[in-house]
């Protein structure tokens, strides 16, 4: 520790929890004693001068000793198998999805571990099982008891059979914290709402408008149509509350540390529930600041940092991801910067690769997913991806606009393409989605729908044309595939590994009906999934596809996320490729988003410092050699290749 102050929290720490230094602990402390310093500095950052500032700093050491002395040996001893970048490994696949949805509850859940599995995914990420209001609970991002399970899903024994279960099986689990708000709800607003003065200072509450409405100049609205602005009105207490997304849903008042220190308290609570990875909620709106947009503010980056260091102390088998879905250049900042630099967050969505895949798909075109590449590639070395297709959010355009143009488009009018592209307005259109908050004002929307029905598949089978629903199964295939050999851990979303179209029966249920996200989040129907082991139908087409690429994956250790991608200049403006090395090895990763047949010069294979000769597609399984720079390699719309280099 590098000030006065800093030894007397940690020796204060140490006293009041009995921590035996000298012996059976002494390996924990000399670590804690390591890292305090850092840890003191970050949160010196946040809070030097604030009254609280000492009482604070040193019960958040005996949180970081409370959470070594309660881990679990078993947990312990999994922290030390894991090798350091475990999650960079080609082994792991993902899947996210709703435990109720999917299969009632967690005490079912594991009779569903197998057929996981067998479709090659090891790690869950369960959707948030903690207890969140029914009607109002944002998909369970709206909480309002961080440490008990919503009975809806079971018990906190349940939860833990879950997590052992998977452990003996050999499988990760992922689950959220919902660090930015709580359901209005939780006991926090309950005190604050009846006029707590200390709990108020939990959240931001202000008596009238003068503030809220500077901060309303530079804040974007997250949810225009179900509920706009960003503050609400508490008629209990006469007083506004920042209410950033739901309006049951209140913001979190970081600038105090008490709040800092009771949700890094439920992080490490999380941990010691035996989380592999830890999935942080909108981490992008942790600090808000008036006269900015109160997203990706540098004391958000701060208090993951201050997260990350915490973890590594008293729990560092857990990685993290930030759930930051923001502009390509802002993403990268979660991984951290400067001696922070892959010290933040381990995980990240690729986002900007998610939509621009499907700018490609509704374009036929790569240009603007190529252009976006070069920013993307700046990722440090032992951080990665989450990489996907669909998740239980929307689809949003969030990349830049100099991408688009620089490939010749013009942002607006590409953008609107897109949209109604997607949700089937536009003339010919196959796909079936619909638009996600619209916000009147600047005619900004994202986009709803499962993976098959944006693919073309749900229009295909209501026409019953075959000819479509071989296409748009082509379409997922290709999809799924430049997302899982691109470098970081895939996560399928449930359904989709089974061709699931729209669900529409969230429009019954009245605390679902007004946000369309529900139409992407199927109730799981065995009986259609017991199909996907008939060979011909379409649940088993798409699962066995993608069962084969998981398993390619697997194979191939050059898919491990070491930094090891490097995307191929572009030869023919349908085609998008990049290859994988390592080891020796090289792996091509050819895509072709053109509905129609696309030619693509052997050169394109030659330009990366060895020349191939001869290669072997694993999906096809076959041999090719490479042929003349004057000849073409003939890729049929829509197809791809997984070329390893042979000769
Ligand atoms: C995240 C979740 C999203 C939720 C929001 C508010 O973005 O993925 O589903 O609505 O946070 O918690």
């Amino acid at each position: 520790m590098n000030n006065k102050y800093g030894v007397n929290a940690l020796f204060d720490a140490v006293q009041n929890k009995n921590l035996d230094i000298a012996g059976v602990d002494k390996k924990f402390y000399t670590k804690l004693a390591l890292n305090a310093g850092e840890i003191r500095d970050l949160y010196t950052q946040l809070y030097a001068g604030h009254p609280g500032y000492e009482e604070n700093f040193i019960k958040l050491i005996e949180v970081l000793i409370s959470t070594h002395l309660e881990r679990s040996q078993d947990l312990k001893n999994r922290d030390n198998a894991k090798d350091e970048n475990w999650y960079l490994s080609n082994d792991l696949a993902g899947m996210s999805l709703y435990v109720d949805l999917f299969h009632d509850n967690l005490a079912k859940m594991p009779e569903k571990l197998d057929y996981l599995l067998d479709l090659g995914v090891n790690f869950l990420h369960l959707m948030p099982v903690f207890e969140s209001p029914a009607n109002e609970s944002d998909g369970g991002y709206a909480v309002s008891n961080f440490r008990k399970v919503d009975k809806r899903f079971g018990s906190i024994a349940d939860l833990k059979k879950v997590r052992e279960k998977m452990h003996e099986k050999d499988m990760s689990i992922m689950l959220d914290i919902v660090l930015n708000h709580t359901s209005r709800q939780h006991e926090w607003a309950e005190k604050a709402r009846s006029g707590n003065k200390e709990y108020q200072d939990y959240f931001y509450f202000f008596d009238d408008r003068t503030v809220p409405d500077q901060y309303e100049q530079n804040m974007p609205e997250i949810f225009p149509e179900s509920s706009p602005g960003n503050f609400t009105w508490i008629e209990e207490c006469q007083k506004w509350v920042m209410t950033v997304f739901h309006q049951y849903q209140w913001d979190l008042n970081y600038t105090n540390p008490k709040v800092l220190v009771e949700m890094l308290d439920n992080v490490l609570f999380y941990a010691n529930l035996g989380v592999d990875v830890l999935r942080i909620d909108a981490p992008a709106f942790l600090w808000k600041q008036i006269g900015t947009n109160c997203q990706n503010l540098p004391q958000a980056h701060i208090i993951l940092q201050l997260i990350k260091q915490c973890v590594q102390v008293a729990a560092p088998g857990m990685a993290l991801l930030g759930e930051a879905i923001v502009a390509p250049a802002a993403i990268m900042k979660y991984f951290g910067e400067g001696r922070y630099q892959g010290r933040e967050c381990d995980f990240a969505y690729n986002a900007t690769q998610m939509a621009l895949q499907w700018d490609a798909l509704a374009t036929g075109q790569v240009s603007v997913m190529l252009s976006a590449q070069p920013v993307l590639a700046e990722k440090p070395f032992g951080t990665t991806w989450i990489t996907y297709t669909r998740c239980h959010d929307d689809i949003g355009l969030g990349y830049d606009d100099y991408m688009i143009e620089s490939a010749g488009y013009n942002s607006y009018e590409h953008r609107k393409y897109l949209k109604e592209y997607f949700s089937g307005s536009f003339p010919g259109s196959p796909a079936t989605g619909a638009l996600f908050s619209v916000n009147p004002k600047t005619q900004d929307a994202r986009i709803s729908g499962t993976l098959a029905s944006l693919c073309g598949l749900e229009k295909a089978i209501k026409e019953n044309n075959q000819g479509n629903i071989t296409l748009s199964i082509q379409k997922i295939i290709l999809m799924q595939a430049n997302s899982f050999f691109l470098g970081g851990l895939p996560m399928l979303f449930y359904g989709d590994e089974a061709g699931y179209t729209n669900d529409y029966s969230y429009l019954n249920d009245p605390g679902k009906s007004y946000d369309n996200r529900w139409m992407h989040r199927p109730v799981i129907d065995w009986d259609k999934n017991e199909k996907t082991k008939s060979a011909g139908t379409i649940e088993n087409r798409v699962y066995e596809a993608t069962k084969k690429l998981l398993t390619i994956r697997k194979k191939l250790t050059v898919v491990a996320d070491y930094k090891n991608t490097k995307w191929l200049t572009r030869q023919n403006i349908h085609v998008a490729g990049f290859v994988r090395n390592g080891n020796g090895k090289n792996l091509y990763c050819i895509f072709n988003y053109s509905q129609d047949s696309a030619y693509l010069t052997w050169y394109a294979f030659k330009q990366n410092g060895f020349i191939p000769t001869k290669l072997y597609d694993h999906w096809r399984e076959e041999y090719f050699q490479v042929g003349h720079d004057e000849n073409y390699l003939v890729l049929d719309p829509y197809a791809f290749y997984l070329f390893e280099t042979v000769e």
